[in-house]
């Protein structure tokens, strides 16, 4: 065992969890969130600085962005300077304000589906399109169909391309050919490429996903410390671009959307993190592919009907229940009557989603038991 003791998971119930907000032996396994114990720095510094009983306005330190500069360069390879930043509230709160005042009205933006339902309900909540390229799927492998990326990046009323790496739902991470290649697309029919790179850091050990900042400095990159620390309840996350003009359009609209100034608890959390995590994240990226293997290993030994795509990124694992099921709404409903495991359709997640879940496993290796032996009871009288 390790140093930190990921069996062990907090009781956020009666605690507003959305994800805990459940039946008693209901098993969440669907909002991406986590349910272990947090970086124990990450508590402590809170503890100290909640005896400070006054919470008021504060302002972003220097210290938070540096600590993003820090985790890059020692994580990612990539020296990033600290004026290329901007504070926001969330990553979706700044893609909301990239979509409403960067991105002309009612253009195209070029998905590689399935992917994060949220992406959808955005571009159309703001007046834009989704624009479709399905990936490819071989067997349990996902591929991006590049011949139909760039017959839709030719049309010109599609202006950006926004990328989920690693890949929420499937857990892929992107090749850095693969990378490269979406990006030389992008700059050749001069697209705007955003990348979310929310789940970054949660890769299994000896892989990693590459940042679009270690390829390109004006992608616009979205970073946050939510998914590899769990700290999404504390609302913080960073865009990173380095061209002025594009970073100051983004900066005055986040400004005019009020998704610019942080949470009290925000920064020191992330500063916390960043700056001193380095373990906790390897022992929880070891304890998650943990998890995910013996899911692999139980669903392809007791339901082989199943497929499970198990990518190495992310802690989504996505199974393949076609064969028993073509509605994925449906089959959830079902199997959270039945069984007491609520996961995602993977309808929600656009075209190629259907005939999917989305399962987060993300908490102890005995909820991971239970749920796997819930599994092949449900899909055996299924
Ligand atoms: C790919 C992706 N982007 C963004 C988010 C949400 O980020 P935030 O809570 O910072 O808005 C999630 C949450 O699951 C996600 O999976």
């Amino acid at each position: 065992m390790g140093k930190f003791n990921f069996d062990d998971i907090a009781n956020r119930r009666n605690s507003y969890s959305y994800k805990w907000n459940i039946k008693e032996n209901d098993i969440p396994m669907f909002v991406a969130d986590m349910d272990y114990h947090v970086f124990p720095l990450i508590k402590e510094e809170i503890q100290k600085r909640s005896e400070i009983d006054s919470y008021g306005y504060i302002y972003t330190p220097k210290e938070y962005f540096e600590a993003y500069q820090g985790w890059l360069d020692r994580h990612h390879h990539v020296k990033v300077d600290t004026s290329w930043m901007v504070y926001s509230t969330g990553v979706i709160a700044a893609l909301c304000s990239i979509m409403k005042h960067v991105i002309p009205e009612h253009s195209g933006i070029i998905l590689l589906t399935p992917v994060y339902h949220t992406f959808s309900r955005v571009i159309e909540g703001y007046g834009h399109k989704v624009v479709s390229c399905k990936l490819r799927k071989v067997d349990v492998c996902y591929y991006i169909d590049f011949e139909k990326l760039e017959s839709l990046l030719k049309d010109d009323s599609n202006k950006v391309f926004l990328l989920c790496n690693p890949h929420n739902p499937i857990g892929r991470i992107w090749t850095k050919d693969e990378l490269k290649r979406l990006l030389d697309l992008c700059n050749k029919y001069h697209k705007l490429f955003i990348s979310d790179e929310i789940h970054i850091d949660i890769v299994d050990p000896g892989y990693e996903c590459t940042s679009m900042l270690s390829l390109d400095n004006n992608v616009i990159t979205l970073l946050s410390a939510s998914k590899a620390f769990n700290l999404a309840g504390l609302k913080s996350a960073c865009v990173i671009v380095k061209n002025e003009e594009l970073r100051n359009k983004i900066k005055d609209g986040m400004m005019i959307d009020n998704v610019g100034a942080p949470n009290y608890f925000a920064p020191i959390a992330t500063i916390a993190a960043y700056n001193h995590g380095d373990e906790w994240l390897a022992e929880l990226n070891e304890y998650l592919s943990t998890n995910k293997e013996y899911m692999k290993n139980f669903v392809e030994k007791e339901i082989p009907l199943v497929k499970i795509i198990h990518g190495h990124g992310t802690y989504l694992i996505w199974l393949d229940i076609s064969y028993y099921d073509k509605d994925s709404t449906r089959f959830a409903n079902r199997l959270r009557e039945e069984a007491g495991i609520i996961v995602n359709e993977g309808k929600i997640f656009g075209d190629g989603g259907e005939g999917h879940i989305r399962v987060n496993i993300a908490t102890s290796l005995s909820n991971i038991k239970e749920a796997c032996n819930r599994l092949k009871l449900f899909f055996h009288k299924y």
